[in-house]
């Protein structure tokens, strides 16, 4: 079994090749600066893991992996035009670079790069896989038409919150850790405690999202730190700030959701700060790494093949950036 330190690397030796023709550069070099800003490759590295807690990591599983970073990819761009996001791993985004529909075709292009490295599955894991694929990228079409609706909305609940980044953010994470597990030649009853890990996991990991949003570094995050204040998504920060502000502050939230005045970013925190957000976030990513663990526990392999998922759930609940 390999750390996911050891994986990482790896993965990133390996994704560092030309994935597009040389021309049109004018569509090309978009792709090729945002793919060289890096990130942390999670998704790959989580499809790996899964066919590696059942079995060698086959030849395949690497362009499948490809296959997975370059969809992630995708959506990352597409993600900074919806949310009007200027920064993302510490740079311009693509759209704020070469314009909105360039960064349109640039991630459609890069999709269907990403549909070519998934033909590259053999024999009969190819369907199996491209199913899971299409419903997985389905699902996350759902929740990111859910997160902007949300903006427009008043009042979500938490449990609407919850759904809405199961599907945005949980499934691929999920879907990435069954796509290995299949290759790896697990069981139907492995694949889906590793998918229910992958769901639960998801949800911490996108709540520590909202979080960094709201009080990462800037130094650190390489987004902009506020930028879901400003476009009022319904994270659990605000949801949790609506139900537990009193009197004043109350008003005062409603009130500056209404508006976009210069200081807007600074007054929302401090009544998150009020709240006590941070305790909150804290006892809702425990709830859900708690309960990925719960999950994986029950899978049947050795409990030392489980480690570097273990390792990284923790990173990832915890990281900064
Ligand atoms: C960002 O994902 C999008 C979310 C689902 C929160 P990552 O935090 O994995 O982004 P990179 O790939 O490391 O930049
Ligand atoms: C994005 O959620 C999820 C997808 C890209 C599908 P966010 O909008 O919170 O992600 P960041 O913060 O821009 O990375
Ligand atoms: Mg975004
Ligand atoms: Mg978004
Ligand atoms: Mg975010």
């Amino acid at each position: 079994m390999q750390s996911f330190e050891l994986l990482s690397r790896k993965f990133a030796l390996h994704f560092e090749k030309s994935h597009f023709p040389a021309t049109p550069a004018s569509l090309y070099e978009p792709n090729n600066y945002f793919l060289g800003l890096g990130g942390k490759r999670v998704r790959p590295v989580l499809c790996l893991m899964g066919n590696e807690l059942f079995d060698e990591i086959r030849n395949d599983a690497w362009e499948l992996a490809d296959a997975i970073e370059l969809f992630h990819n995708f959506t990352l761009i597409h993600d900074d035009i919806m949310d009007k996001a200027p920064l993302r791993r510490g740079m311009e985004t693509v759209h704020t670079r070469y314009g909105e529909s360039t960064a349109l075709l640039a991630g459609d292009v890069m999709l269907v790069k990403a549909y070519e490295y998934l033909s590259k599955i053999e024999g009969d894991f190819l369907h199996p896989i491209l199913m899971l694929f299409n419903q997985t990228a389905r699902e996350v079409c759902e929740g990111q038409q859910m997160d902007m609706d949300f903006e427009k909305q008043e009042r979500v609940t938490l449990d609407e919150y919850l759904r809405m980044i199961e599907l945005k953010t949980s499934v691929l994470l999920a879907g990435s850790l069954k796509m290995g597990a299949i290759l790896g030649g697990a069981g139907e009853r492995n694949q889906n405690l590793l998918y229910e890990f992958g769901r639960k996991l998801g949800i911490a990991f996108q709540v520590q999202d909202d979080y960094l949003d709201a009080f990462g570094d800037p130094a650190k995050f390489g987004k902009q730190v506020g930028g879901d204040i400003l476009a009022n998504k319904k994270t659990f920060l605000l949801i949790h700030a609506l139900e537990t502000a009193t009197g004043t502050a109350a008003d005062e939230l409603g009130r500056l959701l209404a508006t976009n005045e210069a200081d807007k970013v600074e007054q929302v925190l401090a009544i998150y700060r009020a709240c006590k957000v941070d305790e909150w976030a804290l006892e809702l990513k425990n709830k859900y790494l708690d309960e990925a663990f719960q999950h994986l526990d029950d899978i049947a392999v050795l409990s030392k093949r489980k480690e570097p998922l273990t390792a990284l759930a923790r990173f990832l609940v915890q990281r900064e950036y």
